[in-house]
């Protein structure tokens, strides 16, 4: 049953769907993009088994063999669509000045007039050929206090199950919309129409990009990549950049953090969240397993492995949801041992994309296995043996190839993953990658402090964006690429909350900063990360409860090496020295990088910001 033709278009719309101004909407956009259907997904397993034969018959995806992964296929992009566009992102304001420095921008009116407005607009008929996906989904449990609803609209089918994976998407989200709820509206397209005839590519996308956000308006319009957060609306581009400036406005975060839950062997449980930029280890370790020498009896346990919507509850305590239903997680470089939960939730039910298949119809990617198969069918459709990989350089899977998989799957789920009422956050965490200069672990002596280190941040820069790799970024509280507003009322937002929350009585979450990437001599790391990052958690939970040590250096409180649980680490003093010390003349340089930093965002820059690098260097010059 379905409603009857609105605004010239068939909208098609279950008779449910009494909704005005969605169904408004979605004509509007449908008589834009012209597609020859539109589809209702509700979100069923049905529907998700129909797109994904859907998509095996047309050359998207590849059916896994269903012994050894069951229910699981494998996407190859086209090569020129395999991470995100960051500077194809625009973030669209008013004014300029809203969007800040580090946002590409451009007058809303001007983006309009290109996209969906002007005689040869990108959005005019780009969905022909083709079915227009409504795809409704909440951010959140569904009806959670903290949550929020989109709707995209999508000409991808590979959109659409990956949606229904990453979000809680369907019919249940439709529900909590009712007939006049609020939904922040998403348009996606390849940007491929279909002449009459004309035969389908394996993976259509166009050259031509804009990953496009109206704050004012809270649209996205996103137009020529199918690519994971270019695509997958609700991830970065609602449940961040959108989301921040809702929070903004509303007195709540939207931030890139993982939530993880620490249950101490007494049975005191921990919530922590922690932002660190793409593809520096959220997924490892939200899911880290303690080592069992020395943490028999000690449990992590995942909310959240990428985003964080943080509120405070009626007792004024920051509550932390994970917006997302399931991980869209970078594949290379995890195996059963970085991160042995990961491995155990990729078992079944599983879109991979852009990894290599190997010839008994499973998958593989570097760093899955210590030894590479004898041959395997890359990422680009290509054969590739070890010896190519050695003659050429060409990789079995694209670096930047993930996994997208439910959360249900994850036999360290949290107990509270679904709970509408969030969590409460006792710790932040953030930290880049950097091989020099930033030491293992630094408490902040307060809030300011901790937003500093927060809003200092670098990152030698991943796969995950287009790009150079490996040159150090600022990127403050891994937001850069996400920021949906000026940065520097970013920092204020942060600063005028905690502010507001301290003078109401309530006790604010602690910040530490961490960073296990520093390099030895050798150019190896030093310190072994994975399990053992347990052993920093465990010490800032004794920081928390009163009783850890550690020494104030210039930029923080770090642990001296007996404040840390060695057992079961064969990692001597020297190492420890080596990955905490304070090099002044590294940190005289890194406090000069801050001052560029905070040159680039004067505009409605805290003031706090330039007075805690103040204190940092005059630390500095009194130390020998
Ligand atoms: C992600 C990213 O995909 O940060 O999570 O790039
Ligand atoms: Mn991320």
């Amino acid at each position: 049953m379905n409603h009857p033709v609105m605004q010239g278009v068939n909208v098609n719309a279950p008779t449910s769907v009494k909704h005005a101004r969605l169904l408004a909407w979605v004509a509007e956009v449908a008589a834009l993009t012209a597609p020859d259907q539109i589809v209702w997904c509700d979100g069923s397993e049905e529907e998700y088994n129909r797109l994904c034969a859907q998509l095996v018959a047309g050359g998207t995806m590849k059916k896994l063999n269903p012994e050894l992964r069951p229910n699981s296929y494998l996407a190859l992009s086209d090569p020129s669509d395999v991470a995100r566009v960051e500077d194809r992102t625009f973030i669209c304001s008013e004014q300029a000045e809203d969007a800040g420095p580090t946002n590409n921008w451009m007058a809303p009116a001007e983006m309009r007039q290109l996209l969906q407005t002007g005689d040869n607009a990108l959005f005019r008929g780009c969905m022909a050929g083709r079915t227009m996906y409504v795809v409704p989904f909440s951010m959140g449990p569904l009806g959670s206090p903290i949550a929020h609803i989109g709707v995209e609209l999508s000409d991808s089918p590979y959109v659409a199950v990956n949606m229904r994976i990453m979000t809680r998407m369907g019919k249940g989200a439709l529900d909590v919309l009712g007939d006049n709820g609020e939904f922040v509206p998403c348009v996606h397209t390849v940007g491929a129409p279909l002449m009459p005839g004309q035969k389908d590519v394996a993976w259509p996308c166009n050259k031509t990009k804009y990953i496009v956000h109206y704050p004012e308006t809270r649209e996205i319009w996103s137009y020529g990549s199918g690519y994971g957060g270019n695509a997958l609306l609700g991830k970065k581009c609602f449940a961040l950049r959108i989301a921040s400036t809702m929070g903004r406005d509303q007195g709540w975060l939207a931030e890139h953090m993982l939530i993880l839950g620490v249950t101490s062997p007494a049975g005191k449980k921990y919530h922590v969240a922690a932002a660190f930029p793409s593809a520096c280890g959220k997924t490892n370790f939200a899911m880290l397993v303690p080592p069992q020498s020395a943490y028999a009896g000690w449990k992590v346990t995942t909310i959240g492995d990428d985003i964080a919507w943080i509120k405070p509850g009626p007792d004024g305590r920051l509550r932390a949801i994970n917006p997302e239903a399931g991980y869209f997680g970078v594949a290379p470089g995890t195996n059963h041992k970085t991160n042995p939960n990961c491995m155990d939730s990729l078992q079944r039910d599983v879109i991979f994309t852009n990894v290599a298949l190997t010839d008994d119809g499973d998958v593989w990617w570097e760093g899955m296995t210590d030894a590479a198969p004898a041959h395997l069918i890359d990422w680009q459709g290509k054969d590739w043996t070890p010896q190519i990989a050695k003659d050429t350089g060409a990789k079995a899977a694209h670096p930047n190839a993930r996994f997208t998989v439910s959360a249900r799957h994850n036999p360290v789920l949290d107990a509270a993953a679904d709970d509408p009422s969030g969590v409460v956050i006792d710790a932040f965490i953030v930290g880049g990658r950097r091989s020099t200069t930033v030491p293992l672990v630094t408490e902040a002596r307060d809030w300011v402090e901790g937003v500093y280190m927060a809003a200092t941040m670098g990152s030698e820069t991943t796969a995950a964006a287009a790009g150079q790799q490996g040159v150090v970024r600022r990127d403050p509280f891994a937001m850069l690429p996400f920021m949906g507003y000026n940065m520097s009322d970013y920092f204020q937002h942060w600063l005028t909350l905690g502010a507001t929350l301290q003078k109401a009585g309530v006790a604010l979450p602690r910040i530490f900063c961490v960073n296990w990437f520093r390099k030895g001599a050798d150019g190896k790391f030093v310190w072994p990360g994975y399990g053992d990052n347990m052993r920093v958690l465990e010490w800032m939970l004794g920081r928390i409860e009163g009783q850890a040590g550690g020494v104030e250096n210039a930029f923080g409180v770090s642990p001296q090496y007996a404040d840390l649980r060695w057992d079961g680490l064969a990692f001597t003093a020297e190492q420890f020295a080596s990955v905490t010390s304070i090099d002044k003349a590294a940190w005289a340089q890194e406090l000069t990088l801050h001052d560029e930093l905070f040159a680039q965002l004067a505009h409605h820059l805290p003031a706090e910001m330039p007075a805690t690098k103040a204190k940092i260097q005059a630390r500095l010059a009194a130390t020998a």
